[in-house]
Formats: C-alpha cells, sequence, structure tokens
C-alpha cells in the first residue's frame, strides 16, 4: 500500500488553467523518475483525455465509483508522459452523482495507491471537505485578474476553514507585476508556489493533443512547470 502525495487541483472559477496544469505538473514529476497518476476528477467536463488525444479508453473513475473496480484496474498507460491516468467520463450528465461514499471510496483508494503522486483534476467550484483527508494539498490554479483571485481567495477561506493546506500558482501570466504578486501573497498569507505564463505553445499542445511538456520542453510555459515539480520534490 502507497502512501502518495495526493494534489488536488483546485479553482472557483472555470477556464484558469487547472488541467493544464495538472497534466503538464503530472508529466514533470514523472521526468524526474516519479510514479504518477494523474486522476481526471472533472465530473462534468471531464477532459484531461482529450488533451492526451485518449478517445476510447475501456474503463474510467466511473467504473471505479459505481462498480467498486479498483484504481489499478482502470487505469491507461499514457507512455509518452510516463504517466499513468485514471480518466474521466463526464458522468454527470449520463447518470445520477455519485453519492458522498462512493466518493469518499475513491479518495481512500487513490490516497494508499501505490504512487508517489497523484495528480488530481477538477471541476471549477467543487469544495467536497468530506474527501479533505484523502489529500495532502489544494493546489489553487488562478489567473491574475480580479474576479478570479477574488474567488479563489474565497477558496482559500474554505479549505483554511478545514485546516487542509492550500498553495497557489499564478497561470496565464503576461507580465510579472511584483507589486500585484505581492498584493495576492500578503492576502493569500504565503508566497505562491509557481508563476505560469501566458505562452502559445499551450492552446497549439491542446490543438495537438500532446501536453505542453512534452510538445516543447524548453518553452516558457514547461520551464515554469518544471520549477513547479521541483518546488514539489524538494518540500
Ligand atoms: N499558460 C497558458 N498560456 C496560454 N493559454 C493557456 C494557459 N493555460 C491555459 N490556457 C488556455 O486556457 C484554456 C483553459 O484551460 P483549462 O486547463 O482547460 O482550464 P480549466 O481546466 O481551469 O477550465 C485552454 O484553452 C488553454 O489553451
Ligand atoms: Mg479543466
Amino acid at each position: 500500500m502507497g502512501n502518495p502525495y495526493v494534489i488536488r487541483v483546485v479553482s472557483k472559477k472555470g477556464g484558469v488553467g487547472k488541467t493544464v496544469v495538472a497534466i503538464n505538473l503530472a508529466i514533470a514529476l514523472a521526468s524526474f523518475g516519479k510514479k504518477v497518476l494523474l486522476d481526471d476528477g472533472d465530473v462534468a467536463n471531464a477532459s484531461a483525455s482529450i488533451h492526451i488525444g485518449l478517445r476510447d479508453s475501456f474503463y474510467s473513475s466511473e467504473e471505479v465509483l459505481y462498480s467498486e473496480q479498483s484504481v489499478s484496474k482502470s487505469v491507461y498507460r499514457y507512455d509518452p508522459g510516463s504517466i499513468d491516468i485514471l480518466p474521466g467520463t463526464g458522468y454527470y450528465s449520463l447518470r445520477a452523482p455519485p453519492t458522498e461514499e462512493q466518493i469518499a471510496s475513491l479518495g481512500r483508494q487513490l490516497s494508499s495507491a501505490d504512487y508517489d503522486f497523484v495528480v488530481v483534476d477538477t471541476s471549477p467550484g467543487f469544495f467536497m471537505p468530506h474527501i479533505a483527508k484523502y489529500y495532502k494539498e489544494a493546489l489553487i490554479v488562478s489567473t491574475m485578474d480580479e474576479p478570479a483571485i477574488r474567488s479563489n481567495m474565497g477558496l482559500a477561506k474554505l479549505y483554511g476553514g478545514i485546516s487542509v493546506k492550500t498553495n497557489m500558482a499564478l497561470n496565464r501570466v503576461t507580465k510579472i507585476d511584483d507589486r500585484a504578486v505581492k498584493d495576492i501573497e500578503r492576502e493569500f498569507g504565503k508566497g505562491v508556489i509557481g508563476i505560469l505564463p501566458e505562452d502559445p505553445v499551450v492552446p497549439r499542445s491542446i490543438d495537438m493533443h500532446t501536453p505542453a511538456f512534452l510538445l516543447s520542453g524548453g518553452s516558457k510555459f514547461s520551464m515554469a512547470i518544471k520549477e513547479l515539480a521541483l518546488r514539489y520534490l524538494s518540500a
């Protein structure tokens, strides 16, 4: 039984880059020799599989949630990125939402799976206190615009209220405005763990179904993701 470092990649606001960060962080961690599982936990719009061009996978988190199939039997090996992925299906559109217990059961499995890291992509706005004990930290991804920051500071407070460790990564940063970053850090209560630039390689990587870290390892975005991974490796 493993004791992976489970990172839930979250944001109260959609479209900030959670999926892009989750996939590329998972692959960057694997590039340093870590055993990594990426769980597509975006129940409304499972999209991690689309980003890597996986159309039909035999199993997904749906089997784990509804049929109690084991995580290890449901993962797909994504060789180019040297990671395992538990694909999502966007089951909310197909059937009744899973019960709290079904979600907790998946959380239990992930928290004891045989990996160094489990990176979980999530739906915007989802805050599930009952599974907090199954992850080690919530990584809040936010863009630097006022609506995203306001909404994600609110999310940070919710996590703080249930004593969950949080980190914040800023994404789609066009130019580093030190004062704006300092203001965010002051309100958040600690330094941001990553500053990820706006980079045309990202939309291109999605079009090409090849994560940016693999498509262009030397791009600004990939270098920043690598630094983010190193923060986790040195923690
Ligand atoms: N660093 C970045 N540079 C350029 N475009 C980005 C970056 N991060 C995300 N995007 C774009 O933003 C959009 C939303 O990203 P996505 O990861 O799907 O967000 P979320 O999962 O939070 O909804 C994508 O179309 C992607 O191309
Ligand atoms: Mg997403």
